[in-house]
């Protein structure tokens, strides 16, 4: 997508007709332009209608990112972040990452509408489009070392956990270490990467992914059950609005584990772990499947299984957790 397709995009958003020429006149281009701008969105997979006579149309609205919405929704913690909207980037994180080491604030929050190389935890592809997903990354800087963060990804998991409930979200819950899951399928995840070193000062760039409404052209890219907000909620979703209610709870989350570690916030965690108790199979990176029954996770984060062989603690980013049972839905 170009900066031509994007600027079409934001024409046809309210979801009526535009007629070719009024856009091509407005955007200072030829109609040829913009029929051409458009091929470039049906082919990523968002639908435009064309119809002879009335112009464009997108098959549905979409409410896309708009920095003074999300500042106002902001309220009092706008102060704590500064915010930047791009249209198009590799990756926020990878961003974010090149901007921690040139030494931006702590407090940056990078979102984009689309990213060509999203990535997701283990390497992993994260699927995207304009419009139908969050995808933002925010830097925070502690005093502390990498190693003191070692469950700040399940405070993060929290901060979202409580965001999706403000946005009506009834039964939304985690899995360790941090997907966000809505009846057994994902919402949304997370992907920390770090920048310093162990004794620090450090600095975490806190990526997020948040399904909001996902056009059935995304689901089929997609090789596991996901869902969006908007069949969570039951609404409509203004992703302006869920942005900022992310960012209004990691500010007191993070403010609190900068303090405290992880240690704070577990009680609340463990509430909202859809597996607590739960049997389960752990995959590790190896390829091995452990079993055993969730005890809970630890001050630092690692789960808590308790196996044939006594309890063993696993830590974040080294394994995945399936329910050998169908996955549980909270009450
Ligand atoms: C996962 O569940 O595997 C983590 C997904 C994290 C995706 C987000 S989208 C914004 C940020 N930029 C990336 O490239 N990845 C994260």
């Amino acid at each position: 997508m170009n900066a031509l397709t994007f600027r079409a995009l934001r024409m046809l958003a309210h979801g009526d007709f535009r007629s070719g020429e009024a856009m091509a006149r407005a955007l200072g281009v030829s109609r040829a332009s913009i029929w051409n701008a458009l091929q470039a969105l049906d082919e990523i997979g968002i639908e435009v209608f064309r119809v002879r006579g009335r112009g464009y149309r997108l098959s549905e609205p979409l409410t896309l990112l708009d920095p003074q919405a999300i500042e106002l929704a902001l309220g009092c913690v706008a102060s704590y972040f500064n915010l930047e909207v791009l249209d198009r980037v590799d990756s926020t994180n990878t961003l974010l990452m090149q901007r921690a080491a040139a030494g931006t604030a702590s407090g940056t929050v990078v979102a984009a509408e689309w990213q060509t190389q999203g990535r997701g935890r283990r390497g992993r592809e994260w699927h995207a489009l304009p419009g139908a997903t969050l995808t933002f990354s925010l830097l925070w800087r502690f005093a502390q070392g990498a190693g003191f963060l070692a469950g700040l990804s399940l405070a993060v998991g929290l901060a979202i956990a409580r965001a999706i409930a403000r946005c009506g979200v009834q039964d939304g819950g985690l899995k360790w270490p941090n997907d966000v899951i809505w009846r057994g399928r994902k919402l949304g995840g997370v992907l920390i990467e770090m920048h310093g070193d162990m004794l620090g000062p450090s600095a975490a760039v806190i990526g997020i992914g948040l399904n909001c409404r996902m056009p059935r052209s995304l689901l089929g890219r997609i090789d596991q059950p996901v869902v969006d907000l908007a069949t969570a909620a039951k609404a409509n979703v203004d992703r302006n609005a869920v942005l900022a209610s992310v960012l209004r709870e990691l500010h007191p989350v993070l403010t609190a584990f900068a303090k405290e570690g992880f240690a704070p916030l577990r009680t609340e965690w463990q509430r909202c772990h859809l597996y607590h108790g739960k049997v389960v199979e752990v995959i590790m990176p190896d390829g091995g499947v452990v079993n055993g029954t969730v005890q809970g996770v630890a001050d630092d984060g690692a789960l808590l299984l308790t196996t044939g062989a006594g309890t063993l603690r696993l830590h974040s980013g080294d394994v995945s957790l399936r329910a050998t049972t169908p996955a549980p839905v909270s009450a």
